[in-house]
């Protein structure tokens, strides 16, 4: 289990995460819907150490994460995929992938992760030797998800995966989630679409102004009562 206990973090004097408590089960995909500015990004770069925390924890499997840096994340098992992609246009997409397993523990196994990879995006290895600039939309979140897999994380934290994408290429994205979640991986998904975080997660929660709203299995979720909170229709 990896679990986020009262956290308090933000950029400098200013605070944005209010004391949030997340439980992200081994195995599981749990998604974390909100509104433009609720703090999910910020929590999920609190958890992987790229701002500090605060005040209260984050564990994974009894072993605490809070005060770690974030290049120990990797030997860790965790990764992230961050809003926006950030692959590097200049590279190509194999270089972009081989970089995911930079950290020296990760280099044995590069050509097997690499194969795993274009095992599960084809796309990406027919594109292997053109530069990351030139992918579509679509293609350069792939990228971005390959990369993330090249450290082999039992944890994966992915930031809006979906954004600015063709309905088509979502439910490509999303398929791969499915695949990956069988496969044993644990999914953090932070995602605006709703509808499709309800279809692929077990569990949701809802942030908005740097706290949680809601939390509840997916099956169980009340999606009017969930938009309600989400366009803070409803007192909070
Ligand atoms: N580097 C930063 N310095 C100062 N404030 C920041 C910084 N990054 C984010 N913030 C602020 O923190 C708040 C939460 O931002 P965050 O990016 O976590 O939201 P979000 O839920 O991911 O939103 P979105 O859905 O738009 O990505 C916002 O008010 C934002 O302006
Ligand atoms: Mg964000």
């Amino acid at each position: 289990m990896l679990k986020v206990s009262e956290v308090q973090a933000g950029y400098g004097a200013i605070n944005v995460l209010w004391g949030v408590s997340l439980d992200f089960p081994l195995g599981r995909l749990t998604a974390i819907i909100g509104p433009n500015g609720a703090g999910k990004t910020t929590l999920l770069r609190a958890i992987m150490g790229l701002i500090p925390v605060q005040r209260g924890e984050v564990v994974l499997d009894g072993f605490p994460l809070t005060g770690r840096n974030t290049w120990e994340m990797a030997a860790l098992g965790i990764a992230m995929i961050p809003e926006g992609r950030m692959i590097f246009r200049d590279m190509t997409v194999e270089e972009n992938l081989a970089m995911g397993a930079f950290p020296k523990p990760h280099r044995p196994a590069l050509a097997r992760n690499l194969e795993r990879v274009y095992g599960l995006f084809p796309r990406l290895k027919e594109r292997r030797r053109q530069a990351a600039g030139s992918l579509s939309g679509g293609e350069a979140q792939m990228l971005a998800m390959g990369r993330g897999l090249m450290s082999e994380p039992r944890v994966l934290l992915i930031d809006e995966p979906s954004l600015g994408l063709a309905p088509v290429m979502v439910q490509e994205i999303f398929a791969i989630l499915r695949d990956l979640k069988e496969q044993g991986v644990t999914i953090v998904l932070v995602e605006q679409n709703t509808h499709m975080a309800l279809s692929v997660a077990d569990g949701v929660y809802l942030m908005r102004s740097g706290k949680v709203l809601m939390s509840e299995r997916a099956q169980q979720v009340d999606v009017e009562r969930l938009h309600d909170l989400y366009f803070a229709r409803e007192a909070a």
